[in-house]
């Protein structure tokens, strides 16, 4: 499949391409671009927009996400350089990150996760349970999204009944190409909603704090003061972005991969001792996060001559799939010894949820195997990913 980019001439004196990561492409495309570019440049230059760099060497990577004084999270958007909103803990530089983050620590600490367990493994067994015996389904709608969705709502402690609703909106927030919504209108009204919709929930917690993440978050101080709303409101919209599409994504490629590689399928359903690290590898070989940084000081970083105040996009799928790094860095192998992925992200910001996800991930594999071990893709479907963030649009399995 080619995948190459169009070039777009040089800037600075080096090779510029129109690259729009908001587009969508056929199953894999993303991450084949990714190795292509990866394979012929350590950076390049994007020129749609006002510009932004792109580090495509893996090291590269890891070291610009490490080095917080240099590569800011003020803006984590290269086409909103100076953003007139704010994601909380991700928008945040240390030493404020610090403290936020150490005040989330309890809830998403490893014990706290393990605590779930029991709960998780049940709503992921009953939404299977509900379309086993269809004998087909797109996955991702009927398992992949649901399941995630229910046991985040009821740790922000948030109205069940409301999931059909939440769905909608991260259809609407994070799955639609550049095509079918060019102008971001129908992105805009949904985070109008989610934000309205947030609004009430912590005016609600105010009037009466329950037993949950948003009412606890209510009584913490940082320096001396109480929490206010509108950080509060910047904490709820992250968690939405960030603890949202992400399983969901991963599971969707989990799936799609044990349906294309029957025999890798068979031997962790006859050994499930094997998921946890095929788990890893999946989300290793499928990393789908491409944080972004604003640089802080003119600074050269694969390649690129970077100024104060530019963006630059650091694709972990290119540290994830590094052959100086992993041997036969594209196949995914439970007998893996090497687990240093970077799929969580790198440094400070690296994910608050990653053991709540590892559980749901490996949750989801388990329990769908047990219940279904033989499925494959159903055919005539054009599998497609959406942009951004690079998971299956959808995903039609038969069993
Ligand atoms: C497989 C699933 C997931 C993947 C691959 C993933 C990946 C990531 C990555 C790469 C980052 C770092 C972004 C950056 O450096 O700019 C991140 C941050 C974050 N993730 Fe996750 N994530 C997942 C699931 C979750 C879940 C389930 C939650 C919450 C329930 C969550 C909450 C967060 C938060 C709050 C941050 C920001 C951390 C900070 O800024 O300090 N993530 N995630």
């Amino acid at each position: 499949m080619s995948t190459s980019l169009e070039p777009d001439g040089t800037h600075e004196g080096v090779p510029a391409y129109h690259f729009d990561n908001r587009l969508g492409g056929p199953v894999l495309s993303h991450q084949e671009r990714w190795d292509e570019m990866a394979r012929s440049h350590s950076g390049f230059r994007s020129t749609v927009a006002r510009g932004f760099w792109v580090v495509t060497d893996g090291p590269a990577v890891q070291e610009a996400l490490q080095d917080w004084r240099t590569f800011s999270n003020k803006s984590v958007t290269v086409l909103e350089p100076d953003p007139r909103f704010l994601w909380i803990p991700e928008m945040l530089d240390p030493p404020l990150h610090n403290k936020w983050r150490r005040l989330l620590g309890k809830d998403f600490s490893p014990g706290a996760v393990a605590a779930r367990e029991a709960e998780v493994r049940q709503v992921a067994g009953e939404t299977i349970d509900l379309i086993k015996g269809d004998g087909t389904a797109d996955v991702l709608d009927a398992f992949a999204r649901r399941f995630p969705t229910v046991i985040f709502m009821r740790l922000m402690g948030l109205p069940e009944e409301d999931l059909p609703t939440f769905l909608d909106w991260i259809h609407e927030l994070l799955h639609l190409s550049h095509r079918e919504d060019p102008d971001a209108v129908r992105q805009m009204t949904a985070m109008k909603a989610v934000s309205a919709y947030f609004e009430e929930q912590i005016a609600l917690r105010r009037e009466a704090p329950r037993d949950d993440l948003l009412s606890r978050a209510m009584s913490w101080e940082i320096d001396g003061e109480r929490i206010n709303d509108r950080d509060l409101h910047a904490f709820c919209i992250l968690m939405f972005q960030a603890g949202f599409d992400t399983v969901p994504i991963s599971v969707g490629w989990a799936l799609y991969h044990f349906a294309t590689h029957p025999e890798l399928r068979r031997a962790i359903v006859a050994d499930p001792s094997l998921i946890a690290t095929g788990v890893e590898e999946i989300l290793r070989v499928y990393s789908f996060v491409i944080p972004a940084r604003k640089a802080t000081r003119d600074v050269e970083i694969g390649g690129c001559p970077v100024k104060a105040g530019e963006m630059v996009m650091l694709p972990l799928s290119v540290t994830n799939r590094d052959p100086d790094r992993y041997e036969d860095p594209l196949t995914v192998d439970p007998h893996r010894t090497t687990t240093n992925h970077v799929a969580f992200g790198s440094g400070p910001h690296r994910c608050l949820g990653s053991h709540l996800a590892r559980l749901e991930l490996n949750v989801a594999v388990e329990e769908w195997h047990k219940r279904i071990p033989e499925y494959r893709l159903a055919p005539d479907q054009e599998l497609e990913e959406h942009g951004n963030m690079y998971g299956l649009k959808s995903l039609r399995l038969t069993w």
